[in-house]
């Protein structure tokens, strides 16, 4: 049993899921195309019903990618299965996961850091040190503090962003963005933070 904070299962059996656009993330396509991000292997944290997981498996990328509801994996097998590419979609707790793995050389997170930061930061931390290696990549999409909109996802400071990360990566950038929401509307302001690992 994952420790979380709210009940994903119930959110992704409801609909209540406004975070997921049905469409990749355009900033995960912005970097992807401005880094020098050749695909090789990639794994996401926290993937939900994988329409990231599989834009990165038709870019060419070798991806895992994991999360703890059984219900949005099971929508995220099928629509990988629909658009015939290979994704390993794994069922565990993203604060405890890691140290049988492979490191990976790109991290993708759209959303379960700054869910899993208010659980088990050290647990997360962990899991980044395990799945990584030095010059892996990361890049984390979170909620931002300077958001004045009512709602949205749980914010984090640019500040604590630097101190979480920094013990394990360098920054390329932190810069704010815009998440897309279902339907494609635009959704919160968040953060999108480029690193690489130490
Ligand atoms: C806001 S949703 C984002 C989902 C997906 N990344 C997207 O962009 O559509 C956060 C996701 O993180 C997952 N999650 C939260 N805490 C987790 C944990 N401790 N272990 C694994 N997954 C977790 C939830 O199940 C949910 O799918």
């Amino acid at each position: 049993m994952a420790k979380t904070d709210r009940d994903w299962d119930q959110k992704y059996r409801t609909n209540e899921t406004p975070w997921d656009s049905g469409i990749p993330s355009l900033e995960l396509r912005r970097v992807l195309e401005s880094a020098t991000l050749p695909p090789t292997t990639a794994l996401e944290l926290g993937c939900g019903t994988g329409t990231n997981a599989i834009y990165l498996a038709e870019s060419g990328w070798q991806v895992a990618a994991v999360d703890c509801s059984a219900p949005a994996l099971e929508l995220a097998r099928r629509k990988s299965e629909k658009a015939e590419v290979e994704v390993e979609w794994i069922l565990d707790d993203v604060v405890r996961f890691g140290a049988d793995r492979e490191p990976v050389d790109f991290v993708f997170d759209r959303g379960c850091y700054h869910c899993c930061r208010r659980v088990d930061l050290e647990g997360y931390l962990e899991t980044l040190e395990a799945v990584t290696k030095t010059g892996s990549k990361m890049l984390v999409l979170c909620g931002n503090t300077n958001s004045t909109e009512a709602g949205g996802p749980p914010r984090v400071s640019k500040s604590e962003i630097e101190a979480e990360f920094s013990p394990l990566f360098e920054f390329h950038h932190i810069r704010e963005f815009h998440f897309e929401d279902a339907g494609n509307v635009q959704g919160p302001l968040g953060w999108s933070v480029l690193m690489s690992r130490r």
